[in-house]
């Protein structure tokens, strides 16, 4: 799936990118701060309504708005990365695109699929380049894994697995927006599963074709479903399973990875999440023998691969599918999907 729009004008192969990041909390400034600096960008300014998120970005040597349209205006911006809460993407996309920025926005897409179906409307129109922040598409473990599979290292994939999980009670943050509907569009499954979804299809090279789903409300006390299991199906047949909760403590293994076929399995422990580092293991399907797959580059972090993998793009350099607007696009549909097959009114 390419998308057929134009690479970012005046943008030299030398130079670094600059960025201008709306909403400055905790992905942005702990992740993808350092991400696009090691990648080899600079932050140019920062729009965030937090006072303190303003002043954590002008220590830092960036011009802070507490709202986006100054940013969008300055021509030293040529990179806009979203990363507000779910609900106020699409308003934060929309915006830089009516600016002609390049935008690189976080998962979920937007908190609705009718959000994220406008949101491509306005980015087709406009003919920017627009990325949703798959990182760990970008994680080296999983690169590795994708070759792995691909070279037939564990014969025809049959089936992969997924557990990620964590703890998010009500009080997680002083204004925790992941525990209300409106915010987030939805709990566990909206945040997490759509990690999995685009794993599951960036290491088979091919689309989920079918889903379904069962959430629960079973261990925290809020309005959005705080576990939920998703099966799917690829289109040539390959079967998926995600577990995805904010009920699991921390002691528990919960970022778990398996890719299942004729021959072997591939097993990840730890690579799921924003840093580098776990395990990749190839389990021989005759003897059980487990060996460890070599990762190249394996220290490196997805979301500096990510922010440099996004200036390639803009470049017209590097895989012209690295980022795909209708990909994501397909993602939400997933997510309304397994929503939908849940039948849980409680969760919506
Ligand atoms: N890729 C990943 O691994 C990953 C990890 C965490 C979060 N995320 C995603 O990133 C986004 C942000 O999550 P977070 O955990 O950093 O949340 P957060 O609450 O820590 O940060 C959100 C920031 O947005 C700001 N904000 C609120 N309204 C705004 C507005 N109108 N304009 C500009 N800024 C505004 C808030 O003040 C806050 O600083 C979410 O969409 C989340 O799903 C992705």
């Amino acid at each position: 799936m390419l998308d057929n729009v134009s690479p970012l004008p005046g943008l030299a192969a030398s130079a670094a990118l600059g960025w201008g990041v709306i909403g400055f909390g905790w992905v942005a400034r702990d992740y993808a701060l350092p991400g696009l600096r090691q990648a080899g960008g600079h932050l140019v300014a920062v729009a965030d309504p937090n006072a303190a998120a303003r002043e954590r970005a002008t220590r830092l040597g960036a011009r802070a708005y507490a709202d986006a349209s100054t940013l969008l205006t300055d021509p030293a911006v040529q990179a806009v990365y979203v990363a507000t809460p779910n609900h106020l993407h699409r308003a934060a996309v929309e915006a830089a695109a009516a600016a002609g920025k390049a935008v690189l926005c976080e998962k979920p897409m937007a908190a609705t699929l009718a959000d994220a179906e406008a949101l491509a409307r306005t980015v087709r129109r406009a003919g920017i380049r627009y990325g949703t922040a798959f990182d760990q598409r970008h994680h080296p473990a999983h690169e590795a894994m994708r070759a792995a599979i691909a070279g037939g290292a564990i014969g025809t994939v049959t089936a992969v697995r997924i557990a990620y999980a964590c703890w998010v009670d009500a009080g997680w943050t002083h204004d925790n927006w992941r525990a209300d509907p409106a915010r987030a569009g939805g709990g566990a499954l909206m945040d997490l599963a759509p990690h999995g979804l685009d794993l599951v299809e960036y290491l088979l090279g091919e689309p989920l074709t079918e889903i379904a789903a069962l959430t629960q409300r079973r261990a925290q006390a809020y309005a959005v479903d705080d576990g939920a299991m998703l099966i799917g199906r690829t289109e040539s047949g390959v079967l998926a399973q995600l577990h995805v909760a904010y009920n699991c403590p921390e002691g528990l293994p919960r970022r778990q990875l398996e890719v299942l076929g004729t021959t072997g399995q591939l097993l990840a422990e730890r690579t799921m999440g924003q840093t580098p580092g776990g395990t990749v293991h190839l389990i021989d399907g005759r003897l059980g023998l487990r060996c460890p797959v070599p990762v190249p580059d394996a220290n490196a972090s997805p979301f500096a691969r990510q922010m440099a993998a996004f200036a390639a793009w803009l470049r017209d350099e590097g895989a012209a599918d690295a980022f795909s607007l209708e990909r994501d696009l397909h993602t939400m549909r997933l997510l309304a999907r397994a929503y939908a097959a849940a039948e849980h009114p409680a969760c919506r």
